[in-house]
């Protein structure tokens, strides 16, 4: 079947690149942001703007407190197509993951199923957009890549000197009243992800474009493919001749470019891909 075919492809591939959104993390409990019980259904995404956040902190952070105990109400745990993803990267055929996602399973997931200790990101320089490449860019315990593209929400970020802390605390402050939490250095605290009308950081955006255009096989997983970039990405991979592969429960604006479309739970589908890896 197409899945065997798509087994095929990645298995002869220099470069497979998978890019992954809420819905690889919806068996763990995380809630996504669109359809029915998605978290913009109950919150009001013009709250949660970079323009807000600028203009009235102390509003944003009210609201976000609200919004990160509905995200984070439990500690999460990698699922097994967060599982199968590792071990298909630590077989040694997946160049990278570009996530979406914001909840650091997919980190989670490689330093459960691999030894050894990781490696930093291995982008350098000295301007701020390197920075950010570097703070978001982690490289996992075996050989892929993981960018993480908006961030990380269990980190908070100062948004003066730079220093990046655990995100509890500081969301405990701030509901206890401290609106907006500020750092030691009396810097206002950011939660340390990109928010709408935030610009990327273009470092990172840049190496997503330049993995997707390398890619022989880019797998789009879990993800309604309806925010940038990851509208663009699955084209921009098909475009260059990749072989594009979409799982995702519902159809996507995306689908007529993969190769490949599988309207299944990724717990399904991943573990399958991975079996089929394994037994040539
Ligand atoms: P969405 O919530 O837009 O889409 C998640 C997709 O996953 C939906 O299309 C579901 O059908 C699908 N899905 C859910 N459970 C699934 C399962 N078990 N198996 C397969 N598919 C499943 O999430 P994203 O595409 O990640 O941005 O959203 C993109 C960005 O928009 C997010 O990163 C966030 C949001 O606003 C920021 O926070 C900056």
């Amino acid at each position: 079947d197409d899945l065997e075919s798509l087994a095929d492809e990645i298995r002869s591939a220099d470069t497979v690149v998978a890019f992954t959104g809420a819905g690889i993390s919806a068996p763990s409990g995380v809630p996504t942001f669109r359809g029915d019980d998605g978290v913009w259904e109950k919150f009001d995404e013009g709250q949660f703007t970079y323009g807000r956040f600028r203009s009235d902190p102390e509003g944003f952070w009210d609201d976000r407190v609200d919004l990160q105990r509905e995200l984070f109400a439990e500690e999460y745990q990698p699922n097994a197509a967060h599982d199968a993803l590792a071990a298909i990267g630590r077989d040694g055929h997946l160049e990278a993951i570009l996530t979406q996602n914001t909840d650091g399973l997919h980190a989670k997931a490689a330093d459960e199923t691999a030894a050894g200790p990781s490696e930093n990101g291995d982008e350098t320089g000295d301007d701020r957009t390197d920075e950010a490449a570097e703070a978001n860019a982690e490289t996992a315990a075996d050989d892929t890549t993981l960018l993480e593209l908006h961030g990380n929400a269990r980190r908070v970020r100062c948004t003066d000197c730079g220093r990046r802390r655990d995100a509890d605390p500081i969301f405990d402050r701030a509901a206890e009243g401290e609106l907006p939490p500020t750092c030691d250095c009396g810097g206002v605290f950011k939660p340390d992800v990109v928010l709408f009308g935030e610009q990327l950081p273009g470092a990172v955006i840049q190496r997503a474009r330049s993995l997707a255009r390398e890619s022989d096989v880019f797998l789009a997983i879990g993800s309604s493919l309806v925010v940038e970039p990851a509208a663009s990405l699955p084209r921009q991979a098909a475009s260059t001749g990749a072989t594009v592969g979409i799982v995702n429960l519902e159809s996507t604006p995306v689908d007529d470019a993969a190769d490949v479309v599988r309207r299944e739970d990724v717990t399904e589908v991943l573990p399958r891909l991975r079996e089929l890896l394994e037994t040539p």
